[in-house]
């Protein structure tokens, strides 16, 4: 079942009960949404959408274009885009796009790198994508209620050539937290909640909604982009008797390879691109499981096969591997070191631990500093990096708390954790530090302006646990 830490209110907990019943088949957004344009306009607007589904009333949400996820946007590799954003809110908003490498000024930052889009305005953003892979989009702005209100959609990078696959599917998982009456319950920045994992949902969604089964054919190969956006829960999925693939970590390629231990950790913001090969028989059906917190596994969806026999005796030829982006290498033996410790939270039995006197509302800070909320205007940078420097940044996590921490405007190569090194050359906007570990990322500064660096569980962004590191 699919609602964990709170009152059941899914579909899928009635429909175990309604014997036989079969929930509507998902719709693969590849099909339903996907564009290649190079200029697109998105709405911020609120909406009702059926999240849990049948007999449940439709949760009210605020939307891309009154859908959700919003809409599937693709886009290729190195050609303009320009997308225009209308404010439909009662309050100002931005979209950031994660992971995107583009210019300071349409980072999204609101009072950092633009002002606010006000409700009614709106703001062209417009930028060349320089690297092919599995991105996404969210607002910057009260990004806690906002994104836990919906806002979040998948930006599809597409390589000049395709990799041979049957499907090219997204899943975009979101996390809710739904009252029984299946509307969101309020609460947001809740300042216990800040302070340990951050405000974890009761309801997980798949493309929008509760879905008990997504169809799939024997003997197809898909390549499956899963993105996690939700505001604090870490995912760990496993997939039921099959094997899936890595070939690209937050949308970077990296060598094709099975994850440890079979599970796709996903820190939120986090995504991996798999190719699952469907080896499973016709008419079976095989879970995929979260199994990330203990004693609170749940399952996400089912692979269903139709009866179909096999589409193909042998797996599809080829190498699995992407194309790599231009990313530009950093030198290790000359980058200069820096060490961010990440610092406060809830530490066990105590009170709120380390940041005292870091300012109003600070829980979490960074080397003893704290910013709170979602970016202003004259925030001082904690370090300033050398325009085309090699940057060594060791990430200590002192806390007791798991952190995926996110730079804005760059992707770092992730060298080692605690001192071992990481294998499969991965490259990352977003690395994920477990209670008391060290992580050392590399990249080169070679993108000009105040980037945002934060962690992604977003009550901990708006309680302190972000700075800014000037590129200049
Ligand atoms: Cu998804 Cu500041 O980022
Ligand atoms: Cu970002
Ligand atoms: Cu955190």
């Amino acid at each position: 079942m699919s609602t964990i830490l709170g009152p059941a209110v899914t579909r899928r907990s009635l429909l175990a009960n309604a014997a036989g019943t079969i929930a509507a088949a998902l719709v693969p957004s590849t099909v339903q949404s996907s564009r290649s344009v190079s200029e697109l306009k998105l709405v911020a607007v609120p909406a009702r959408w059926p999240i849990v589904g049948k007999p449940h009333p439709e949760t009210e949400v605020w939307s891309y274009d009154g859908r959700l996820p919003g809409p599937e946007i693709r886009v290729r590799q190195g050609e303009p885009v320009r997308i225009i954003v209308e404010n439909k809110l009662k309050q100002d908003t931005t979209v950031h796009w994660h992971g995107i490498r583009l210019p300071i000024a349409m980072d999204g930052v609101p009072g950092l790198t633009q002002p606010p889009i006000k409700p009614g305005e709106s703001f062209v953003y417009s930028f060349t994508p320089p690297d092919a892979g599995t991105f996404w989009y969210h607002p910057h702005a009260n990004s806690l209620e906002q994104l836990g209100r919906g806002l979040a959609g998948a930006l599809i990078v597409e390589e000049p050539e395709a990799i041979p696959v049957d499907r090219d599917v997204l899943w975009l998982l979101a996390d809710w937290r739904l009252r029984s009456d299946v509307q969101i319950a309020s609460g947001f920045g809740n300042a216990m909640e800040a302070a340990m994992a951050g405000r974890i949902g009761n309801t997980v969604t798949l493309n929008g909604a509760v879905t008990d089964e997504v169809p799939v054919r024997a003997g197809e190969r898909i390549r499956l982009r899963l993105v996690n956006a939700a505001l604090a829960r870490i995912m760990a999925l496993r997939f039921e008797d099959h094997r899936p693939v890595v070939v690209a970590i937050d949308g970077q390629p990296c060598d094709p390879h099975e994850p440890q231990g079979s599970r796709l950790l996903l820190g939120p913001a986090m995504r991996i691109d798999v190719i699952l090969e469907m080896r499973g028989e016709p008419g079976r059906r095989y879970r995929v499981v979260d199994d990330f917190y203990r004693g609170f596994a749940y399952w996400v969806t089912e692979l269903a096969y139709d009866e179909r026999p096999q589409v193909r005796a042998q797996p599809l030829e080829g190498s699995l591997a992407l194309p790599s982006n231009p990313l530009p290498e950093p030198d290790l033996a000359r980058a200069e070191r820096h060490v961010l410790t990440l610092q406060g939270g809830m530490m066990g039995g105590g009170g709120i631990g380390g940041m005292r006197g870091m300012g109003h509302g600070a829980t979490w800070g960074i080397n003893g500093r704290s910013m709170t909320g979602d970016g202003h205007a004259g925030m001082a940078p904690l370090l300033t990096l050398q325009l085309g420097g090699s940057y060594i940044l060791t990430l200590r996590n002192e806390t007791a708390f798991w952190h995926p921490v996110h730079f804005h405007g760059h992707t770092f190569r992730v060298l080692s954790r605690n001192g071992s090194p990481v294998p499969h050359r991965q490259w990352a906007d977003s690395v994920l530090l477990p209670p008391r570990e060290t992580v050392d990322v590399a990249f080169i500064a070679d993108n000009p302006g105040n980037w945002m660096l934060h962690c992604h569980v977003t009550d901990h962004q708006v309680s302190g646990l972000m700075t800014i590191l000037r590129v200049a």
